[in-house]
């Protein structure tokens, strides 16, 4: 599937087109997957012919009604799932039929993934919660907390790190979540509705780290949701219905994280923040650069 044309009004912080896009492996590539739920009396056609290739380095957002087939996706894709006909090739490699065995191990090397409960263990630390995954690739024991440490400092919650997650707000919750999934450094991060319980601010400084790692150390990243102001953060959005892929387009205008969070109200604090400049305000006194 190919992507449009950016118009001549994409800001260049849209990111370029993927204009080598065809002479690289892509990440993704799925072939008219289809996914159908056996339930015995009822089969439920989630999906009905996928076909779509993410490349290195992209940020896709994932849309569609609830129903439209968001999860079953990220589910094959994430190699928790496979579909039931059709095929994927993670990074070149057909994945498609592998046991549930070896799925879990590619799932492990090469893919995080976040979900909109975080699904913490509620009596195990943060830094205990981010080490998990090491257990299971194989990292030596010796090892395994530096790295669980590393990665909460790429989430900014290195103060965190002995906080079970009762003591943690939702969005630090999603951080832990995140540094879990980072842990194994996987080239791919997929988060299905990660900001779904969060608040708008909140879910801004998700968007922010996810936004970095993109750019910063090159992850692919997919996301699912529903609000098209979170969209905006991709760099390229697909929208479903009825397991079907309706819209393919790339992100004209798209928001920086980094650039908005100083134009939001402080979640903890009764600051009125600056305004950025660009947001006529009728307040005089609000019209402070970000910071
Ligand atoms: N494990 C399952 N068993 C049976 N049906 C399922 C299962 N998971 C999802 N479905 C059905 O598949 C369709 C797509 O669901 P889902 O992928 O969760 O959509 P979305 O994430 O877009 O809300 C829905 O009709 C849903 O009820
Ligand atoms: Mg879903």
């Amino acid at each position: 599937m190919s992507m449009n044309e950016p118009s001549k009004t994409t800001q260049s912080s849209a990111g370029p087109a993927n204009t080598s896009a065809d002479t690289k492996t892509p990440t993704i590539r799925l072939e008219g997957v289809h996914k159908t739920y056996d339930l015995g009396e009822i089969q439920v056609h989630a999906l009905r012919g996928v076909s779509m290739e993410v490349y290195p380095g992209e940020f896709v957002a994932v849309m569609g009604a609830s129903g439209s087939g968001k999860s079953t996706l990220m589910n094959i894709v994430g190699c928790l799932d496979r579909p039931s006909k059709g095929r994927y090739f993670l990074d070149g490699k057909d994945v498609s039929s592998l046991t549930k065995n070896e799925l879990a191990r590619i799932r492990s090397q090469k893919i995080g993934f976040v979900f909109q409960q975080f699904n913490l263990l509620a009596r195990t630390s943060a830094l205990e919660n981010v080490e998990l995954p090491t257990i299971y690739s194989g990292v030596p024991i010796e090892e395994r907390e530096k790295r669980a440490r590393e990665s909460l400092v790429r989430v900014g919650l290195a103060d965190r790190s002995g906080h079970f997650p009762s003591q943690l707000s939702g969005g630090q919750q999603q951080r832990v979540a995140i540094a879990r999934a980072l842990v194994n450094n996987p080239s791919l991060l997929l988060a299905d509705e990660p900001t779904g319980n969060l608040d708008s601010r909140t879910s801004v400084e998700i968007m922010d780290i996810f936004q970095r790692l993109n750019k910063e150390q090159g992850l692919t990243v997919v996301i699912v949701t529903h609000e098209p102001d979170i969209a905006q953060y991709a760099k390229r959005a697909v929208e479903f219905r009825d397991g079907r892929l309706k819209k393919d387009i790339l992100i004209q205008d798209r928001l920086i994280a980094a650039e908005v969070l100083p134009t939001l109200p402080s979640a903890d604090e009764d600051l009125v923040e600056g305004i950025a400049s660009g947001n006529h305000s009728p307040n005089p006194g609000g019209n402070g650069a970000p910071h």
